[in-house]
C-alpha cells in the first residue's frame, strides 16, 4: 500500500514535475501542488501530475481572502479533485466554513501558523504570547469551523492531537530522514518519530525529490514508514 506520504512537488517546470510525480507514484499516496507550479501553469498542472498514476493531488494554495471569494475559489478548484486543499486559519471562522461547504468532495486543511513566523514576526502582526497558544487557538478554531485537516510542525502533533481528538488528519511538513540536509526547515524530525507522534500525512520534498534517484528515495521512506507501524502495531 502506497504510504501516507505527500511528495512536494516544488519543480522549477512542468516536465520535471511530471517526471518526479511518475517516480514517485507507486510509493506514495499523494503529491502536492503549490503556488509556485500552481501559478505557472494552472490547472493543467493537476491533470499532468496526477497522469495515469493512482496518487491523490494535494493542492497547497493557502486561500487567505473575504469569504465569498475563498468560496468562489474553491468551488472552482474542486473541480479538479483534489483530495486535500489548503486554506489559512487565520481567514476566520466564516471563510473556513464557506471553503468546506464550496468542496464537500475535498478535506479542507487549515494552516496555523506559518512555520517562517517566528516570535518578533508573530508579534510585529499582532500576535502575542507564545506561538503555541496561538495555533492551537487556531488550529480548534479550524475544526470547529469544519475544517478535517491542520497542517503543523511535527512538534506540535501529540499536543494538537490532544486539543482536537483523533479524526481531524494532522498534516506535516519539516520531515526529514536522519542524516539528510535541513535545507531552511528549523524544527525537523524524521519520518518515524512523525508518524509515531501520531501524524497523518508527512509532507516531504527536497529529501526526496532532489535525491539521485527520487523513486528509491520515496521507497526507502515508505519502508522506514511501514517498519515503525509494524514495530507500534
Ligand atoms: O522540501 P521540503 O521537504 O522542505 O518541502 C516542504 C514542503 O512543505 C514545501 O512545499 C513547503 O512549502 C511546505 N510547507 C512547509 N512548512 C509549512 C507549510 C508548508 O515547509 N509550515
Amino acid at each position: 500500500m502506497a504510504a501516507p506520504i505527500a511528495v512536494a512537488i516544488d519543480a522549477p517546470d512542468i516536465e520535471t514535475a511530471a517526471r518526479w510525480a511518475s517516480e514517485v507514484a507507486p510509493h506514495v499516496s499523494t503529491v502536492k501542488v503549490g503556488l509556485e507550479l500552481y501559478l505557472r501553469y494552472g490547472p493543467e498542472v493537476v491533470g499532468t501530475l496526477r497522469g495515469g498514476n493512482k496518487t491523490s493531488v494535494f493542492l497547497d494554495l493557502k486561500l487567505h481572502d473575504i469569504p465569498a471569494t475563498v468560496a468562489g475559489a474553491a468551488r472552482n478548484l474542486a473541480r479538479l479533485k483534489p483530495s486535500i486543499l489548503t486554506v489559512h486559519a487565520a481567514g476566520g471562522r466564516e471563510m473556513i466554513s464557506a471553503a468546506v461547504e464550496a468542496a464537500p468532495q475535498t478535506t479542507i486543511a487549515a494552516v496555523t501558523l506559518l512555520t517562517s513566523l517566528d516570535d518578533a514576526a508573530l508579534a510585529d502582526v499582532g500576535i502575542t504570547g507564545p506561538s503555541a497558544d496561538a495555533a492551537r487557538r487556531l488550529a480548534v478554531l479550524a475544526v470547529e469551523s469544519g475544517a478535517r485537516a491542520l497542517v503543523c510542525s511535527p512538534n506540535e502533533v501529540a499536543s494538537l492531537r490532544a486539543e482536537v481528538g483523533p479524526e481531524v488528519t494532522l498534516i506535516t511538513p519539516g520531515v526529514r530522514p536522519a542524516g539528510a540536509d535541513h535545507g531552511d526547515q528549523a524544527r525537523v524530525a524524521t519520518p518515524e518519530a512523525a508518524y509515531e507522534a501520531g501524524a497523518d500525512l508527512l509532507v516531504i520534498g527536497r529529501p526526496i525529490t532532489r535525491a539521485a534517484d527520487p523513486g528509491a528515495a520515496a521507497a526507502s521512506i515508505a519502508a522506514a514508514l511501514r517498519r515503525a507501524e509494524a514495530a507500534s502495531a
